[in-house]
C-alpha cells in the first residue's frame, strides 16, 4: 500500500503539470486567437443638418449601430473601448475625424450588441464642408489587457454620404 505522503506527492505532481499544461495552452490561445469582429452602422436618420452662426456646419443623426466583438475578448481582455467616427476629407485636410459615439465594454458577453442611439458628440465640421461630403463610418477599437501590450483596430464601413442641402 502506498503510504499517505507518496500519493500526496502524487497527486500534487499531477496538479503542477495540469496547470502549466493550462499556462501553456492560455498562452497560445491568446496568441493564436483570430480576431474576426464584425459590424454594421445605419445611419436611420438625419435629424438635423444646419449652418452654425459661427460658419460651422452641424449634423444631428441617429444611428443603428450593431457589432460582434465577442472575438476580441479572451482571458487577457480586461476591457474593450470602441468608438464610432466619421471620417471624412475636405480640400483643406485629406482625413477629418469626428467621434460620434464611444463605449467600454466590460465582458465578452457584452460585445455582441446593437444599439440605436444618437450621436453622443457633436458632429461638427469647423467651416462648411458637410453638405453633399462623402463620409466613411469607422468603427475603432482599444483592446485593454490584463498583462501585456494594448492594441487597436478598427473596421471601415464606407459609402455615407450628407444631404446636398441643409435642413
Ligand atoms: C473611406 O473608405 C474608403 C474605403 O475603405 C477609403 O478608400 C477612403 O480613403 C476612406 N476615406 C477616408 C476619408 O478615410
Amino acid at each position: 500500500m502506498h503510504s499517505f505522503g507518496y500519493r500526496a506527492n502524487a497527486l500534487l505532481t499531477f496538479s503542477l503539470t495540469i496547470l502549466a499544461l493550462m499556462c501553456v495552452i492560455a498562452s497560445v490561445s491568446d496568441n493564436f486567437n483570430t480576431i474576426t469582429p464584425t459590424a454594421s452602422v445605419k445611419v436611420l436618420n438625419i435629424n438635423r443638418f444646419t449652418k452654425k452662426s459661427n460658419g460651422d456646419d452641424e449634423v444631428g443623426v441617429t444611428l443603428d449601430i450593431s457589432a460582434n466583438l465577442q472575438s476580441l475578448f479572451t482571458w487577457n481582455t480586461k476591457q474593450v473601448f470602441v468608438f464610432l467616427a466619421a471620417e471624412y476629407s475636405t480640400p483643406k485636410n485629406p482625413l477629418n475625424q469626428v467621434s460620434l459615439w464611444d463605449g467600454i465594454i466590460p465582458a465578452k458577453e457584452d460585445a455582441h450588441f446593437s444599439i440605436k442611439t444618437k450621436n453622443k458628440y457633436k458632429f461638427v465640421d469647423q467651416g462648411s464642408n458637410l453638405r453633399g461630403r462623402d463620409f466613411n463610418l469607422t468603427l475603432h477599437w482599444h483592446v485593454m489587457p490584463k498583462t501585456g501590450k494594448m492594441f487597436a483596430d478598427k473596421l471601415v464601413l464606407p459609402g455615407f454620404r450628407l444631404p446636398e442641402f441643409y435642413r
